[in-house]
């Protein structure tokens, strides 16, 4: 067991940030876009470009609304009344199972909803435990995204009935997920049952930065496992939905210099980062529709392969493990989930049934600007 040659990528690093990522221009006329993390420094910028590329509607899923609100009222500054997007800027507290299902069921109540980008992750360094005994970085980056995901798909799948459309889920995946390969082929060794255990008592040295990695990694595979079920019950693409991921290389950002502000790493960060603008172009990029990026991981903007240990047997077996337990955690401590769970497992997208009954806030509650106020048709 020992580091693969693309474990640590230098060369790759530094090539991929000297190359031009060129600004997308498909259209998102209609779209509305779901972002969390809005208010971080790569999806304020894919934001930004969404805006420029004529999205309708943006909800920004945030933990500071005061910083969320700053932002949409800056980046629809310079629209004339009602010319510009509708931004809708509403809660989302990644430490809480509880604020990511309120969450959801607020998008329940969208007309539409096209795009989600699953942007909003932490990195710690120093170890914290959640309220349930997890660690942090992966409650935030793992299992409240992955419970988030699940709650979402009604939502895209009424979206994608009723506007025939592929709508998209794109998680921002990172080139983390190979410097932490090498801890992740040692959890092929990890008992049945013990996998998220391991990983939330087990990173050592704690607070180092790994537990961002490992944290990545898992969603990653349970995203990739995700669609594995899907695929089984869904022959057909049209008129369902993408999921992918994307790595959008490396930029200065407050997730990026908590590690990297200092010393020789700062000027790693340096060799190795590319302009902001250029990373939020890949993560629009992986946005658009297209058939071919679903189950898959795409880097800058081509669809590439997953690391070596994921595609391994045993890298699959991990997957179904972590996915056994993550649907067990979220079960026990987020109920209501099962049925869910249930509709995956058969192949179905979860029906909008499943949806809480209780408290159905109204959209307009955090409404920052108004842009055409009538139901986006397609
Ligand atoms: N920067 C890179 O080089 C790089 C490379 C590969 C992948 N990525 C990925 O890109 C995405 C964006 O990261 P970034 O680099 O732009 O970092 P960032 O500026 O730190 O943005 C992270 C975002 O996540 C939000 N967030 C953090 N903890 C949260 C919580 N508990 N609940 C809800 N929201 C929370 C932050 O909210 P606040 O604004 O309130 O802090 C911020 O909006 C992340 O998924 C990251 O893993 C980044």
């Amino acid at each position: 067991m020992g580091l693969e040659p693309d474990s640590f990528p230098i060369r790759t690093l530094r090539h991929r940030a000297k190359l031009h990522i060129p600004a997308p221009t498909e259209s998102f006329k209609v779209k509305t876009v779901l972002i969390t993390g809005a208010s971080g420094g790569i999806c304020s910028e894919a934001a930004r470009i969404l805006i420029d590329l004529g999205a309708e509607r943006l909800i920004f899923g945030v933990r500071n609304l005061d910083k969320g609100k700053k932002l949409a009222e800056e980046l629809t500054g310079n629209f004339k009344d009602g010319d510009g997007p509708e931004i809708l800027v509403w809660s989302l507290e990644l430490k809480s199972f509880a604020s990511v299902r309120e969450f959801a069921q607020k998008a329940a109540s969208l007309p539409r909803l096209d795009n989600v980008i699953i942007g909003a992750a932490t990195a710690l360094n120093e170890r914290k435990v959640s309220e349930e005994g997890w660690e942090e970085t992966l409650k935030i980056n793992h299992l409240s995204n992955a419970l988030l995901t699940i709650l979402l798909l009604p939502t895209l799948a009424s979206s994608a009935e009723k506007y025939k459309i592929n709508p998209v889920l794109t998680n921002i995946s990172s080139w983390s997920i190979l410097s932490s390969g090498f801890f992740a082929k040692k959890w092929w060794k990890v008992r049945k049952g013990d996998l998220l255990k391991n990983i939330s008592y087990h990173t050592k040295p704690a607070g180092s930065g790994l537990e961002y990695g490992h944290s990545k990694i898992v969603y990653l595979y349970f995203i990739r496992e995700l669609c594995d079920k899907l695929d089984k019950g869904i022959d057909e693409r049209e008129g369902s939905i993408i999921i992918n991921s994307v790595d959008p290389g490396t930029a200065s950002t407050y997730l990026t210099e908590l590690f990297m502000a200092k010393g020789p790493q700062s000027l790693f960060l340096k060799y190795i980062r590319r302009p902001t603008e250029h990373c939020a172009r890949t993560v629009v990029n992986a946005c658009i529709p297209r058939l071919e990026t679903h189950g898959k991981l795409i880097v800058d903007l081509s669809v590439s392969t997953y690391p070596k240990y994921m595609e391994k047997p045993k890298g699959r077996q991990v997957q179904t493990g972590f996915w056994e337990e993550t649907k067990a955690a979220l079960e026990k401590f987020s109920p209501g989930v099962s049925p869910y769970f249930d509709d995956i497992e058969a192949g179905r997208y979860p029906t909008p049934s499943h949806k809480e009954s209780h408290a159905n806030p109204s959209i307009q509650d955090s409404v920052v600007t108004e842009g055409n106020p009538e139901t986006p048709e397609s």
